[in-house]
């Protein structure tokens, strides 16, 4: 609570949005007479108002409490020498907000990570990899433990079918490197799955991105695909912010505006828990 002038500032509410985006929750101040003798919105709100909001921010707070979560994130390597790899742009804040977001609903968590620069959230049991093939070996060697599988991962597509044991020279003018495709841990997962398992995909494409994901929800057998385009650069890969639209297996579609990764975890969770496990409507 406020004045009104200071609080309708750039600063403050540039400040306010902010913290939003980190997830930290307001109970914003009302219209009414300041103490400072100006009318307007700085007022604080009522105590009773804010003792019903806390208590549903509780309640919500745990929602996920019970379950498990599993949650791919960031890029794969895939070694060519001692000193070189493939990769891609995955940044693996989407796949962090997500973990972060279940673990704050009360969910165990599981975060399977390829290299980032994040600090992973507290409280969430972290398994950090390199290539998609030892993504694929703890993806499958946790994935009975979990009643939610998210894949958020930008898993290497093909990695060299020889490693250099020793750094390769540059000793033509042309290097031709043979490359063979990884296992799609993703549509594994989607065979693998017992009944009652959520499994979640994501689809970072640069063209048709609707067509390419629903026809990745039925190849991978996914219950819901997350796609976002790729080619603008303010959002997806290594953006803070996301607009995505959610396929589900029965013909569900919701195109979200744009928001933090931090948002749509949250509205991710949402989704599978009232979607997925019909929670709330039993
Ligand atoms: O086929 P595509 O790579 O576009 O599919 C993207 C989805 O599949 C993501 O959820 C990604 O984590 C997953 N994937 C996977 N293993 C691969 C390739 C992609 O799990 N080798």
């Amino acid at each position: 609570a406020m004045n009104v002038h200071m609080y309708r500032h750039w600063t403050v509410q540039e400040n306010i949005r902010r913290l939003k985006d980190r997830g930290v929750e307001f109970i914003d101040p009302v219209e009414g007479l300041l103490a400072c003798g100006y009318e307007g919105q700085g007022k604080l709100a009522d105590p009773a108002d804010i003792v019903e909001k806390i208590q549903s921010l509780l309640v919500k707070a745990r929602d996920w409490s019970g379950r498990t979560v599993l949650v791919t994130a960031g890029p794969t390597r895939e070694p060519l020498d001692p000193v070189r790899f493939f990769s891609n742009r995955s940044s693996g804040k989407m796949g962090y907000a997500i973990a972060e977001a279940a673990q704050r609903r009360g969910a165990r968590v599981l975060l399977i990570t390829g290299p980032t620069h994040l600090r992973p959230p507290a409280g969430v049991e972290v398994t950090a990899v390199e290539t998609a093939e030892q993504m694929y070996e703890a993806v499958m060697s946790r994935m009975e433990e979990v009643d939610v599988i998210i894949k958020a991962a930008a898993v290497a597509d093909y990695t060299a079918v020889q490693v250099a044991e020793q750094k390769i020279k540059k000793s033509s003018d042309q290097l031709t490197v043979q490359l063979r495709r990884t296992p799609d841990i993703l549509a594994e997962v989607g065979r693998r799955r017992r009944p009652g398992q959520c499994v979640v995909g994501f689809a970072a494409e640069t063209e048709q991105v609707d067509r390419y994901a629903q026809d990745k929800l039925v190849r991978k057998g996914a219950d819901f695909i997350v796609a976002n385009d790729v080619s603008r650069s303010d959002i997806g890969f290594d953006a803070d912010n996301n607009r995505v639209s959610v396929f589900g297996k029965d013909g569900f579609v919701e195109t979200w505006p744009l928001m933090s990764k931090r948002q749509v975890a949250d509205k991710l969770l949402d989704l599978v828990l009232h979607q997925f496990f019909k929670k709330g409507q039993e």
